[in-house]
């Protein structure tokens, strides 16, 4: 409820001038370190899910803090994980996408075996802020030959072109950060 709503958001730890100045970087490490809000965070990801159970066949999580609740989130649903990974951590046979960083450009990779042909995969994340490491992320399991069922985040930055940067697939994002 709303109540519970609220819990969620106290629990976001802002922290101005993280990792540069001008970012106020959101920290949604205190909400699962919290078991009430862990607990609310699982209960409300299952609730918000932007695509029926039956209408994707994996969760595939974004290094690092997709891997926080990815699995916890794939197990409910009965599903497996895939762990899309920045570059240069995964043992071959990998294949990657690059994107663009407001400077220069970062990659991630997944296992070639992780993605099975037609399989349809939902992303998730803590966080959309510029959309371009979820992007590269359904790039990616485009190009392994699964296709993208939708995005889960907790979190989505205000004010950046995120989401629309991801097309024409259900996203769902639980909280909204000036
Ligand atoms: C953060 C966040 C998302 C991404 C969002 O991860 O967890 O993965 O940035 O930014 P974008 O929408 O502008 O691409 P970060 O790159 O800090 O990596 P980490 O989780 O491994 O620390
Ligand atoms: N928090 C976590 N990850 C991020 C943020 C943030 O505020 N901005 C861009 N990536």
């Amino acid at each position: 409820g709303q109540e519970d709503a609220e819990y969620l958001v106290s629990l976001v730890r802002s922290v101005p001038g993280f990792p540069k100045e001008g970012i106020i970087f959101r920290d949604f490490m205190p909400v699962i370190a919290d078991p009430r809000g862990l607990k609310i965070l699982l209960k409300a990801l299952e609730l918000a899910l932007p695509v029926k159970p039956e209408e994707f066949d994996a969760i595939a999580g974004l290094e690092s803090r997709g891997f926080l609740f990815g699995p916890a989130l794939a197990e409910h649903f009965g599903k497996g994980f895939i762990a899309v990974r920045k570059a240069g951590k995964l043992p071959p046979e990998t294949i990657g996408e690059s994107y663009d960083l407001e400077y220069g450009t970062a990659s991630v990779e997944i296992e070639t075996e992780a993605v099975s042909k037609g399989e349809r995969v939902l992303i998730v994340d803590d966080l959309i802020a510029t959309g371009g490491t979820a992007k590269a992320a359904a790039d990616l399991i485009e190009k392994a030959g699964g296709t993208v069922a939708g995005f889960s985040f907790v979190m989505k930055l205000n004010g950046l072109p995120g989401i629309e940067k991801l097309g024409d697939v259900p996203v769902s994002s639980l909280i909204s950060m000036p």
